[in-house]
């Protein structure tokens, strides 16, 4: 009886102090005019709810609260929006104090320089660089042929084995960027750059607790490696005569570029540039490999594509750019994966003064989840919305499409998208017209917070 007693008088007192934690978070940040929601425990917040329900928590709360609501996730509080009008009114205006909210053991690692840490005139130019390095002409004459030669080299031999497509393609994402930025693919520096790369990716997802065995502490050590081999590389570049075409040798070049970068500038954007397009173009092509296998007749249609293109070639002879752009199906499948799969939930904007957006007062400093997932999956834009069906992406101009947010939008859309494109059709062109495959079974899937194969996806590998 004694011990029933004090049970209940510790889980009463649990109940009691979680009940006035709970409160005290919600006075914390009651506010006049801020959207309703709650702030679930001190610190935490409602991270732990987020992670785990991941998209059933956001729909919970849309459904208690309408499509703008506040919270408390991943160390901050949080507007999470879902109401397309108003995602795009942030997307698209910037310079009225809705800057990038990315973590902080996210900028720390990209860099001061990096793109999503800078703003104004810093952005203006060093988003121009950019746009100058992966400019259609850029792909047409210069990256197109490097990613053709990567991809064939990258994609022999793999008959007759079984295949890890996840760590396939990770590889992939990476090396072909490094080639195009410097020709370094098959380098000693290459062998040397992925792992440390590989680290340093792992750090911008963690806590910001910088001791040497956190996911942290080795991506801050890991980025330092880099900036280190990449200091090497323009030395070297600098001292010889040989004359390079590729990324480095374009943002290297002061006389005829437009966009004049400092050193530490031209490192971040080396950094940002491999980063950027690491998890989203490996994620959407090991998804499309999973999707067309389980649509036959999509990959049918997919295969017709790319075994014309071939039929008007000898073997040796690589991608154009006519190819490319001829590749209406395969640019369709990409989509539909994108959207499917969801490999960009939203993105992450903050107040930099305390502002009105739609009735309700935001305070500065305050994160914006700009969460576009849930409109991937809306009927009345994509009908049948769970069903894959890359045909749909060829009725109208859907990717110009109002709500067309899986490469973001406005001041920071995408400026990788067609380079993205171009590297993923590349690496289904040559996929599809040489082999089959067949999934070993057993793999996980996860879809939130990022899409991922825990333990890798398998698939057994034969000629076509
Ligand atoms: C399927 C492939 C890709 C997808 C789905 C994708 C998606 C996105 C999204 C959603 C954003 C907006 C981020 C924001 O607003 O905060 C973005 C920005 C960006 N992307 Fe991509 N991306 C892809 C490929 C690439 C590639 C290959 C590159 C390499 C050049 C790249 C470079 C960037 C950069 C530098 C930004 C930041 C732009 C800025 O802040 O002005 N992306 N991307």
């Amino acid at each position: 009886m004694a011990v029933f007693i004090v049970l209940f008088g510790v889980v009463l007192g649990l109940c009691l102090i979680s009940t006035a934690l709970l409160r005290w978070n919600e006075v914390k940040y009651r506010k006049k005019g801020l959207p309703p929601g709650t702030m679930g425990w001190p610190v935490f917040g409602e991270t732990t709810e987020f992670l785990k329900l991941g998209p059933a928590f956001m729909k919970n709360q849309r459904a208690r609260f309408g499509n703008v609501f506040k919270s408390h996730i991943l160390g901050c509080p949080t507007i999470v929006s879902m109401d397309p009008e108003l995602n795009k009114y942030i997307l698209m205006n910037e310079s009225k104090g809705l800057v990038p909210g990315y973590p902080q053991s996210m900028l720390d690692i990209l860099g001061k320089c990096n793109i999503a840490a800078v703003h104004g005139s810093t952005h203006k130019n060093m988003r121009g660089a950019l746009l100058a390095l992966v400019s259609p002409p850029m792909i047409r004459d210069i990256l197109l042929p490097k990613i053709d030669d990567f991809m064939r080299s990258h994609l022999s031999h793999w008959t007759a084995k079984i295949i890890d497509i996840q760590e396939k393609t990770k590889e992939m994402a990476f090396m072909s960027s490094l080639k195009q930025i410097a020709g370094l693919e098959s380098s000693s520096m290459c062998r040397e750059f992925m792992p440390e790369f590989f680290k340093l990716v792992l750090g911008t997802l963690s806590l910001p607790i910088n001791l040497p065995n956190t996911n942290y502490g080795r991506g801050f050590q890991a980025r330092q490696n880099i900036v280190s081999m990449l200091r090497k590389l323009l030395q070297e570049r600098r001292a010889s005569q040989e004359t390079h075409n590729d990324m480095l040798a374009h943002l290297m070049n002061t006389e005829e570029n437009r966009y004049k970068l400092s050193d530490e500038e031209i490192i971040d954007q080396i950094i940002t540039i491999l980063y950027s397009g690491y998890e989203t173009v490996s994620t959407t092509s090991m998804m499309a490999v999973k999707y067309l296998h389980d649509h036959p007749r999509v990959l049918q249609e997919l295969r017709k594509e790319h075994l014309a293109i071939r039929e008007k070639k000898r073997p040796e002879d690589p991608l154009n750019w006519n190819d490319y752009k001829s590749m209406r199906f395969t640019r369709a499948v990409i989509f539909e994966t994108s959207r499917l799969a969801t490999i960009v939930n939203g993105v992450l904007r903050k107040t930099t003064k305390e502002m009105e957006l739609n009735g309700y007062v935001i305070p500065e400093g305050w994160r914006i989840y700009v969460y576009t997932r849930e409109i991937n999956y809306d009927s009345r834009l994509y009908p049948e919305p769970l069903t894959f069906n890359p045909w749909r992406w060829l009725d109208k101009g859907m990717d110009a499409q109002n709500y067309f947010f899986i490469f973001g939008g406005g001041t920071r859309q995408c400026p990788g998208k067609e380079l993205g494109v171009a590297e993923i059709s590349t690496f289904l062109h040559y996929f599809v017209t040489k082999y089959r495959w067949e999934e070993v079974g057993g793999d996980k899937l996860m879809k939130f917070p990022r899409v991922e194969a825990p333990n890798g996806l398998h698939i057994r590998v034969s000629d076509y």
